[in-house]
């Protein structure tokens, strides 16, 4: 009985915490109690074959043509890394390239693993600023590789100065669990075409919202709980006009799939109070003094060895590889942390289980010729969650239906050399999951509707000097069916769908532009488990991305694979021929 249920909250990925100890001689529903986490054992593979190459779809970065300065930044084995410091490096800016001046700036990540091993989520911090976060790829006995490349254009200012670098990747390493990530990465400087001079785009300064270091863990901080508050003290120089605050996140243990959670309600009504609950809402809230100034509705991203591991290889799940950051413009707010003082950036996650990892970068725009700005909030409101739950259950049957809504808004001015400019900033929110739990709790199927609309409208006195607006929508669909076959072995189906939309608006004097991203991901496949570990199973994947920008024009992905091997990879520069 009650299978999938389980099974779904079976499959603990990105792990942080101390493997726990396996259950010998615990049935396999306490074992659902510790929450173990499953690899792949699959000993068809021979270890004679080549290595499997695993990758994201996502667009490839446009580059100018100018040749890259390279620089391996750091060479490392993660291996038995939990709980110790995180890896450092002293980091230089390129000081032998041809030019001073960069158009781009990429972050390319190679690894390599063989053996058996946990998927492990991992953060880089280049002076306490986060500059990816990520999941590690599960090895397989023939070895896997995998790269990821990052524009880390918007941290120019940071990467032409001397920095510590910092990485964290919490592995374990025993006679079972042997994969050792063998990592090199880079930083690639592409000097500046003579057309192509870097517009001020980047921030001058970012400010670290992060954990100090010395650690024995990532630079996040860690939030365990719907009450647990983590806050950072800062101050930033007094001639600021603009102030953007990029936030990571990443969800693990008890709430990796927190979108399905159940009500605790029905967790106490089935005396099943071992199990993670709290519902599937979850957002981070994020405070300056106090009082909320944003809010993020995170995209459901499924780690490497997430629901099915077999689903994700070779092509890893949306955002698996580069989990996205979320930008909350506080320009309106500047007029509060003028001031020459200390301030407290604080976060929360409502309905937390342990554990959330958040940081943030402040991307600060500063005035070079003056030496104070002024300025003043005007208007902020921030109405609390409106939510509502629906739920209709016996035993361990029934449906939930979860609605929510948030909206926040602030508005201020600043005056600096550029004028006195008033922005507007808000955020619109709205979540909708429904949940059913069927056949005894053998069949879960989870639907989950995110919009997260975020408008930003600068303006003088008189004219509007810039617009952006940014429209998301996340989707989750899951159909999740189980059966127990013996003794700590079951066979389980599951169907997964991903949607990552996101359209980008921009206006100003001197023209709009608009880009937006069409991600879609389906993906279907059975396991048959024992110990942990699959012994035999089979996932496919269909994922279609669509990228097009006024400036870079178009671009069209339509990919699939199954049991490892890649179906179909049709690409396209150009989407005329496309049908909407
Ligand atoms: C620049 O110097 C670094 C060492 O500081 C070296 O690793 C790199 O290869 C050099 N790059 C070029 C383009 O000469
Ligand atoms: C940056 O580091 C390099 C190499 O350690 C050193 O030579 C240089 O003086 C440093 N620059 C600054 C501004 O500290
Ligand atoms: C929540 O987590 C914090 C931080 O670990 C802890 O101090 C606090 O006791 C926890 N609260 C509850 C209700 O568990
Ligand atoms: C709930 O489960 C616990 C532990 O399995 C058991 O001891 C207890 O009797 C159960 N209570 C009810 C009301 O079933
Ligand atoms: C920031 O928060 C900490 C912990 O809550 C508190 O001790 C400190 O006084 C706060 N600082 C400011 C400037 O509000
Ligand atoms: C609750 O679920 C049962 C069984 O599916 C159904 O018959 C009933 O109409 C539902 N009640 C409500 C209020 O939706
Ligand atoms: C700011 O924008 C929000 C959302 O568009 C709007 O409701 C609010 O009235 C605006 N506030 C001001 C002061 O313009
Ligand atoms: C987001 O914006 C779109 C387009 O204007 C609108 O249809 C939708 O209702 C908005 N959603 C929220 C949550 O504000
Ligand atoms: C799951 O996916 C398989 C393969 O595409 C399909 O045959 C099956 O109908 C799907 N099941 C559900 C419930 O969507
Ligand atoms: C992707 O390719 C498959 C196989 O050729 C095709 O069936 C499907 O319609 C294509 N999808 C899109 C959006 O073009
Ligand atoms: C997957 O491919 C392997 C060979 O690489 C083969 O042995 C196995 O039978 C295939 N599995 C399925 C379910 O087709």
């Amino acid at each position: 009985m009650a299978l999938s249920f389980f099974s779904f909250l079976f499959f603990f990925t990105c792990f942080s915490i101390l493997q726990v100890p396996f259950f010998s001689t615990a049935t396999l529903h306490k074992a659902a109690l510790f929450r173990p986490k499953i690899t792949t054992q699959l000993d068809f593979i021979s270890k004679n074959d080549t290595p499997t190459t695993y990758f994201e779809v996502t667009k490839p970065i446009k580059l100018p043509k100018t040749k890259s300065c390279s620089y391996l930044v750091l060479k490392h084995d993660f291996a038995s890394t939990y709980e110790k410091p995180p890896v450092q490096a002293n980091y230089t800016p390129p000081s032998n390239c041809s030019s001073q001046k960069f158009s781009k700036i990429v972050l390319e990540w190679k690894a390599k693993s063989k053996g058996r091993q946990f998927d492990r989520i991992f953060g880089i911090w280049l002076g306490g600023v986060e500059i990816l976060r990520s999941c590690t790829a599960e090895p397989r006995p023939n070895g896997i590789i995998w790269t990821v490349k990052k524009d880390i254009t918007r941290y120019y200012s940071l990467l032409m100065t001397n920095q510590t670098l910092s990485v964290y990747i919490g592995n374990i390493v025993d006679s079972k669990y042997t994969g050792v990530y063998h990592v090199e990465f880079f930083f690639h400087f592409y000097p500046a075409d003579k057309e192509l001079i870097l517009g001020n785009s980047g921030a001058d300064l970012i400010l670290p919202i992060s954990r100090n270091l010395p650690l024995n863990d990532g630079l996040w901080f860690e939030i365990e709980n719907s009450t647990d508050v983590q806050s950072k003290e800062f101050k930033i120089p007094q001639n600021a006009y603009r102030a953007v605050l990029e936030i990571y996140v990443s969800f693990h243990e008890n709430d990796e799939f927190w979108y399905g959670n159940l009500p605790n309600d029905y967790i106490t009504a089935n005396n099943r109070t071992d199990i993670a609950g709290n519902g599937a809402f979850r957002e981070v809230l994020v405070s300056l003094d106090g009082d909320v100034i944003g809010a993020i509705w995170p995209f459901t991203v499924i780690y490497t060895g997430g629901i099915n591991p077999l689903l994700w290889r070779p092509i890893s799940g949306i955002g698996s590889f580069d989990l996205p950051s979320y930008d909350i413009e506080i320009t309106p707010l500047l007029g509060k942390i003028l001031d020459g003082s200390s301030h407290n950036f604080s976060f929360s996650v409502t309905n937390a289980l342990n554990v959330w990892y958040v940081d943030a970068n402040l991307h600060l725009w500063l005035d070079k010729k003056s030496v104070k700005t002024e300025g003043k909030l005007l208007e902020y409101s921030s109405s609390p969650l409106s939510f509502s739950l629906a739920s209709n259950f016996t035993g361990l049957d029934g449906s939930f239906a979860t609605n929510a809504h948030r909206s926040i808004s602030l508005t201020g001015w600043v005056k600096s050399s550029y004028g006195t400019v008033t922005t507007n900033s808000s955020q619109s929110l709205s979540y909708n999951n429904n949940i059913m739990m069927g056949n005894d709790a053998n069949l879960q199927i989870v639907d989950q509707k995110v919009d997260f609309n975020d408008t930003v409208y600068a303006k003088t006195r008189s004219f509007p000097v810039q617009v952006l607006e940014s429209f998301k929508k996340f989707r989750f669909h899951l159909y999740s069916d189980g059966v127990e076959i013996g003794d700590q072995s079951y066979a389980s189906i599951s169907n997964v769908t991903l949607i990552f939309n996101e359209k980008r608006l921009k206006r100003s004097k001197y023209g709009s532009s608009a880009s937006s991203v069409h991600n879609l991901q389906k993906a279907q496949g059975y396991m048959f488990l024992k110990d942990q570990s699959i012994d035999s199973g089979l996932g496919s994947t269909q994922q279609t991305y669509k990228y097009d920008d006024d400036y870079s024009g178009c671009y069209f992905r339509n990919i699939s694979s199954s049991n490892y091997t890649v179906l179909y990879d049709k690409v396209l520069n150009s989407c005329s021929k496309l049908s909407t």
